[in-house]
Protein backbone atom coordinates (compact mmCIF):
# COMPACT_ATOMS: atom_id res chain seq x y z
CA UNK A 1 0.00 0.00 0.00
CA UNK A 2 1.51 3.57 -1.07
CA UNK A 3 2.01 6.23 1.73
CA UNK A 4 -0.49 8.63 -0.30
CA UNK A 5 -3.29 5.46 -0.65
CA UNK A 6 -6.78 7.63 -0.61
CA UNK A 7 -5.20 10.98 -0.45
CA UNK A 8 -6.52 13.38 -2.93
CA UNK A 9 -3.45 16.51 -4.16
CA UNK A 10 -4.00 19.37 -6.00
CA UNK A 11 -1.10 20.79 -7.81
CA UNK A 12 -0.80 24.10 -9.50
CA UNK A 13 1.86 24.45 -12.51
CA UNK A 14 1.30 20.54 -13.21
CA UNK A 15 1.88 20.51 -16.74
CA UNK A 16 5.72 19.91 -16.87
CA UNK A 17 8.40 20.31 -14.34
CA UNK A 18 8.47 20.25 -10.72
CA UNK A 19 4.13 19.33 -10.54
CA UNK A 20 4.20 17.57 -13.26
CA UNK A 21 6.98 15.17 -11.66
CA UNK A 22 5.00 15.29 -8.15
CA UNK A 23 1.98 14.50 -9.84
CA UNK A 24 3.63 11.06 -11.02
CA UNK A 25 5.18 10.65 -7.51
CA UNK A 26 1.90 10.89 -5.85
CA UNK A 27 0.16 8.61 -7.94
CA UNK A 28 2.98 6.43 -7.69
CA UNK A 29 2.31 6.37 -3.77
CA UNK A 30 -2.03 6.33 -4.46
CA UNK A 31 -2.96 9.93 -4.78
CA UNK A 32 -5.89 11.03 -6.64
CA UNK A 33 -4.35 14.37 -8.32
CA UNK A 34 -6.66 17.78 -9.57
CA UNK A 35 -4.19 19.34 -12.09
CA UNK A 36 -3.98 22.80 -12.91
CA UNK A 37 -1.82 24.84 -15.33
CA UNK A 38 -1.99 28.05 -17.49
CA UNK A 39 -0.89 26.09 -20.38
CA UNK A 40 -0.17 29.72 -22.01
CA UNK A 41 2.53 32.40 -22.03
CA UNK A 42 2.66 34.58 -19.11
CA UNK A 43 4.09 37.96 -20.15
CA UNK A 44 7.79 39.02 -19.23
CA UNK A 45 7.77 34.99 -18.31
CA UNK A 46 11.39 34.12 -19.58
CA UNK A 47 11.13 30.30 -19.69
CA UNK A 48 8.75 28.86 -22.86
CA UNK A 49 5.27 28.69 -22.45
CA UNK A 50 3.61 25.51 -21.13
CA UNK A 51 0.88 23.39 -23.63
CA UNK A 52 -1.95 21.70 -23.20
CA UNK A 53 -0.33 18.89 -24.56
CA UNK A 54 2.09 18.95 -21.68
CA UNK A 55 -1.02 19.59 -19.30
CA UNK A 56 -2.37 15.98 -21.09
CA UNK A 57 0.73 14.37 -20.87
CA UNK A 58 1.06 14.46 -17.05
CA UNK A 59 -2.57 13.34 -17.34
CA UNK A 60 -1.50 9.98 -19.03
CA UNK A 61 1.55 9.64 -16.71
CA UNK A 62 -0.99 9.52 -13.79
CA UNK A 63 -3.65 7.51 -15.54
CA UNK A 64 -0.70 4.66 -16.57
CA UNK A 65 -0.67 4.62 -12.72
CA UNK A 66 -4.05 3.26 -12.74
CA UNK A 67 -4.73 6.76 -10.70
CA UNK A 68 -7.77 9.06 -11.38
CA UNK A 69 -6.30 12.82 -12.10
CA UNK A 70 -8.71 15.70 -13.22
CA UNK A 71 -7.23 18.72 -14.95
CA UNK A 72 -8.01 22.57 -15.91
CA UNK A 73 -6.73 25.24 -17.64
CA UNK A 74 -6.37 28.15 -15.46
CA UNK A 75 -4.40 31.13 -14.58
CA UNK A 76 -3.29 30.82 -10.36
CA UNK A 77 -3.88 35.11 -10.71
CA UNK A 78 -7.33 34.28 -11.83
CA UNK A 79 -8.89 33.18 -8.20
CA UNK A 80 -12.43 32.75 -9.32
CA UNK A 81 -11.14 30.01 -12.74
CA UNK A 82 -8.97 28.28 -9.92
CA UNK A 83 -11.66 27.75 -7.06
CA UNK A 84 -14.12 26.62 -9.66
CA UNK A 85 -10.97 24.23 -10.66
CA UNK A 86 -10.68 22.95 -7.45
CA UNK A 87 -14.13 22.80 -6.85
CA UNK A 88 -14.37 20.72 -9.64
CA UNK A 89 -11.22 18.30 -8.66
CA UNK A 90 -13.57 17.73 -5.52
CA UNK A 91 -16.40 17.27 -7.07
CA UNK A 92 -15.30 14.48 -8.77
CA UNK A 93 -12.71 13.20 -6.71
CA UNK A 94 -14.52 13.39 -3.63
CA UNK A 95 -12.46 15.57 -1.36
CA UNK A 96 -9.13 16.72 -0.62
CA UNK A 97 -5.86 16.35 1.22
CA UNK A 98 -2.58 17.72 0.16
CA UNK A 99 -2.09 20.85 -1.49
CA UNK A 100 1.09 21.73 -3.72
CA UNK A 101 1.13 25.35 -4.57
CA UNK A 102 3.90 25.17 -7.38
CA UNK A 103 2.97 27.41 -9.99
CA UNK A 104 5.89 30.20 -10.90
CA UNK A 105 7.38 32.40 -13.62
CA UNK A 106 9.99 34.44 -13.76
CA UNK A 107 12.44 37.21 -15.41
CA UNK A 108 15.96 39.12 -14.90
CA UNK A 109 17.66 42.75 -14.74
CA UNK A 110 19.02 44.68 -12.54
CA UNK A 111 16.44 45.85 -9.73
CA UNK A 112 16.17 49.65 -10.89
CA UNK A 113 15.52 48.30 -14.83
CA UNK A 114 13.12 45.37 -13.99
CA UNK A 115 9.80 46.82 -15.84
CA UNK A 116 6.23 47.89 -14.10
CA UNK A 117 4.86 44.51 -15.56
CA UNK A 118 7.70 42.36 -14.88
CA UNK A 119 7.47 43.13 -11.13
CA UNK A 120 4.01 42.83 -11.04
CA UNK A 121 3.33 39.96 -12.82
CA UNK A 122 5.68 38.38 -10.90
CA UNK A 123 4.56 38.96 -7.51
CA UNK A 124 0.95 38.31 -8.84
CA UNK A 125 1.79 34.89 -10.06
CA UNK A 126 4.74 33.99 -7.75
CA UNK A 127 2.91 35.52 -4.14
CA UNK A 128 -0.44 36.24 -5.00
CA UNK A 129 -0.57 32.96 -6.87
CA UNK A 130 0.78 30.95 -3.70
CA UNK A 131 -1.72 32.99 -1.93
CA UNK A 132 -4.85 32.10 -4.20
CA UNK A 133 -4.05 28.60 -4.14
CA UNK A 134 -4.16 28.44 -0.62
CA UNK A 135 -7.03 30.45 -0.23
CA UNK A 136 -9.52 27.93 -2.31
CA UNK A 137 -8.15 25.38 -0.61
CA UNK A 138 -8.28 26.26 3.25
CA UNK A 139 -12.22 26.32 3.40
CA UNK A 140 -12.56 22.73 2.12
CA UNK A 141 -10.13 21.56 4.21
CA UNK A 142 -11.18 22.95 7.25
CA UNK A 143 -15.01 21.54 6.58
CA UNK A 144 -13.60 18.40 5.88
CA UNK A 145 -12.09 18.70 9.10
CA UNK A 146 -9.79 15.47 8.41
CA UNK A 147 -6.58 17.91 8.54
CA UNK A 148 -4.01 18.09 5.60
CA UNK A 149 -1.00 19.23 3.97
CA UNK A 150 -0.03 22.82 1.88
CA UNK A 151 2.80 22.55 0.28
CA UNK A 152 4.72 25.46 -1.31
CA UNK A 153 7.36 25.59 -3.96
CA UNK A 154 9.06 28.31 -2.55
CA UNK A 155 13.56 28.12 -3.20
CA UNK A 156 16.46 28.90 -1.82
CA UNK A 157 15.64 32.85 -3.05
CA UNK A 158 13.15 32.62 -0.06
CA UNK A 159 16.64 32.99 2.07
CA UNK A 160 18.99 34.97 0.57
CA UNK A 161 19.16 37.28 -2.01
CA UNK A 162 20.37 36.98 -5.70
CA UNK A 163 21.24 39.86 -8.12
CA UNK A 164 19.32 40.16 -11.46
CA UNK A 165 16.03 39.10 -9.57
CA UNK A 166 14.57 41.14 -6.75
CA UNK A 167 10.92 40.73 -7.72
CA UNK A 168 10.96 36.69 -7.64
CA UNK A 169 13.55 36.79 -4.50
CA UNK A 170 11.25 39.34 -2.70
CA UNK A 171 7.99 37.03 -4.25
CA UNK A 172 9.79 34.09 -2.59
CA UNK A 173 10.45 36.00 0.98
CA UNK A 174 6.58 36.91 0.87
CA UNK A 175 5.82 33.05 0.18
CA UNK A 176 8.23 32.26 3.32
CA UNK A 177 5.70 34.32 5.53
CA UNK A 178 2.70 33.57 4.16
CA UNK A 179 4.04 30.40 4.97
CA UNK A 180 4.93 30.83 8.88
CA UNK A 181 1.07 32.64 9.00
CA UNK A 182 -0.76 30.06 7.80
CA UNK A 183 1.19 27.30 9.97
CA UNK A 184 0.07 29.21 12.92
CA UNK A 185 -3.58 29.74 11.63
CA UNK A 186 -4.53 26.17 10.55
CA UNK A 187 -1.94 24.18 13.46
CA UNK A 188 -5.44 24.02 15.59
CA UNK A 189 -7.37 21.98 12.34
CA UNK A 190 -4.00 19.82 11.80
CA UNK A 191 -3.44 21.01 8.63
CA UNK A 192 0.34 21.65 8.35
CA UNK A 193 1.60 23.89 6.22
CA UNK A 194 6.01 23.76 4.70
CA UNK A 195 7.35 25.21 1.87
CA UNK A 196 10.24 23.45 -0.11
CA UNK A 197 12.98 25.66 -0.99
CA UNK A 198 14.87 24.12 -4.29
CA UNK A 199 18.32 25.34 -5.64
CA UNK A 200 18.58 24.14 -9.37
CA UNK A 201 16.37 22.21 -10.96
CA UNK A 202 16.66 21.24 -14.34
CA UNK A 203 13.28 21.96 -15.74
CA UNK A 204 12.09 24.68 -18.59
CA UNK A 205 12.61 27.68 -16.27
CA UNK A 206 16.17 27.64 -16.02
CA UNK A 207 17.03 26.34 -19.44
CA UNK A 208 17.51 29.56 -20.76
CA UNK A 209 19.30 32.91 -20.25
CA UNK A 210 18.34 33.27 -16.16
CA UNK A 211 20.22 29.73 -15.90
CA UNK A 212 23.43 30.57 -17.44
CA UNK A 213 23.18 34.37 -15.15
CA UNK A 214 22.91 32.41 -12.09
CA UNK A 215 25.93 30.51 -12.01
CA UNK A 216 27.73 34.02 -12.92
CA UNK A 217 26.23 35.86 -10.10
CA UNK A 218 26.71 33.02 -7.37
CA UNK A 219 30.73 33.75 -7.95
CA UNK A 220 29.57 37.67 -6.87
CA UNK A 221 27.19 35.86 -4.08
CA UNK A 222 31.10 34.51 -2.60
CA UNK A 223 32.11 38.37 -2.17
CA UNK A 224 28.81 39.68 -0.35
CA UNK A 225 29.17 36.81 1.70
CA UNK A 226 33.23 37.31 3.10
CA UNK A 227 31.57 40.92 3.50
CA UNK A 228 28.66 39.20 5.88
CA UNK A 229 31.63 37.14 7.79
CA UNK A 230 31.98 40.51 9.61
CA UNK A 231 29.28 40.58 12.19
CA UNK A 232 30.01 38.03 14.90
CA UNK A 233 27.43 35.93 16.40
CA UNK A 234 28.59 35.97 19.88
CA UNK A 235 27.65 40.23 19.78
CA UNK A 236 24.07 39.11 19.41
CA UNK A 237 22.59 41.73 21.26
CA UNK A 238 20.56 44.53 20.19
CA UNK A 239 23.01 47.63 20.48
CA UNK A 240 26.06 45.59 18.99
CA UNK A 241 23.94 44.20 16.16
CA UNK A 242 23.38 48.17 15.28
CA UNK A 243 26.89 49.08 15.49
CA UNK A 244 27.55 45.80 13.72
CA UNK A 245 25.75 46.92 10.71
CA UNK A 246 28.12 49.33 9.87
CA UNK A 247 30.40 46.21 8.38
CA UNK A 248 27.44 43.54 7.17
CA UNK A 249 25.31 43.70 4.49
CA UNK A 250 22.42 41.84 3.33
CA UNK A 251 21.36 39.89 6.71
CA UNK A 252 17.90 40.18 8.68
CA UNK A 253 19.18 39.24 12.02
CA UNK A 254 16.94 37.71 14.39
CA UNK A 255 17.16 39.30 17.72
CA UNK A 256 17.23 37.22 20.68
CA UNK A 257 17.63 38.89 23.31
CA UNK A 258 16.67 42.85 24.02
CA UNK A 259 18.60 43.83 27.42
CA UNK A 260 17.43 47.64 28.19
CA UNK A 261 19.56 49.37 31.23
CA UNK A 262 18.22 52.24 31.87
CA UNK A 263 20.52 54.52 30.98
CA UNK A 264 19.11 53.35 27.57
CA UNK A 265 15.84 53.21 28.33
CA UNK A 266 13.90 55.59 26.27
CA UNK A 267 13.48 59.09 28.23
CA UNK A 268 10.28 61.27 28.38
CA UNK A 269 9.99 64.32 26.75
CA UNK A 270 8.73 67.52 27.85
N1 LIG B 1 13.77 25.06 -11.64
C1 LIG B 1 14.44 25.59 -10.62
O1 LIG B 1 15.68 25.65 -10.62
C2 LIG B 1 13.68 26.11 -9.43
C3 LIG B 1 14.41 26.42 -8.27
C4 LIG B 1 13.74 26.87 -7.15
C5 LIG B 1 12.36 27.02 -7.19
N2 LIG B 1 11.68 26.73 -8.35
C6 LIG B 1 10.21 26.89 -8.31
O2 LIG B 1 9.66 25.65 -8.67
C7 LIG B 1 8.32 25.85 -9.15
C8 LIG B 1 8.09 24.99 -10.39
O3 LIG B 1 8.94 25.43 -11.43
P1 LIG B 1 9.65 24.44 -12.46
O4 LIG B 1 11.10 24.42 -12.16
O5 LIG B 1 8.92 23.15 -12.52
O6 LIG B 1 9.46 25.29 -13.81
P2 LIG B 1 8.52 25.10 -15.10
O7 LIG B 1 8.58 26.38 -15.83
O8 LIG B 1 8.91 23.86 -15.84
O9 LIG B 1 7.06 24.85 -14.49
C9 LIG B 1 6.28 25.89 -13.98
C10 LIG B 1 4.85 25.63 -14.38
O10 LIG B 1 4.04 26.67 -13.82
C11 LIG B 1 3.11 27.06 -14.82
N3 LIG B 1 2.67 28.44 -14.59
C12 LIG B 1 3.39 29.58 -14.73
N4 LIG B 1 2.63 30.65 -14.49
C13 LIG B 1 1.39 30.18 -14.19
C14 LIG B 1 0.17 30.81 -13.87
N5 LIG B 1 0.07 32.14 -13.82
N6 LIG B 1 -0.90 30.03 -13.60
C15 LIG B 1 -0.82 28.68 -13.66
N7 LIG B 1 0.31 28.03 -13.99
C16 LIG B 1 1.41 28.78 -14.25
C17 LIG B 1 3.86 26.94 -16.13
O11 LIG B 1 2.96 26.88 -17.23
C18 LIG B 1 4.65 25.66 -15.90
O12 LIG B 1 3.96 24.53 -16.34
C19 LIG B 1 8.19 27.35 -9.39
O13 LIG B 1 7.46 27.92 -8.32
C20 LIG B 1 9.62 27.84 -9.34
O14 LIG B 1 9.70 29.18 -8.93
C21 LIG B 1 12.31 26.28 -9.46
Amino acid sequence: MGQLEGKVAFITGAARGQGRAEAIRFAEEGADIIAVDVCGPVETNIAKPSTPDDLKETAHAVEALDRRIVTQQADVRDYAALNSALQRGVAELGHLDIVVANAGMWSYGLSEEITEEAWQTTIDVVLTGVWHTTKAAIPILKQQNTGGSIIMTSSTMAIKGMQNLSHYVAAKHGVAGLMRTLALELAEYNIRVNTVNPTSVNTDLIRNEVGALLNDVRLLSERVTKLQSHFNQADADIKNILISTTKITGRAEKIEKVELTPADAPRQIG
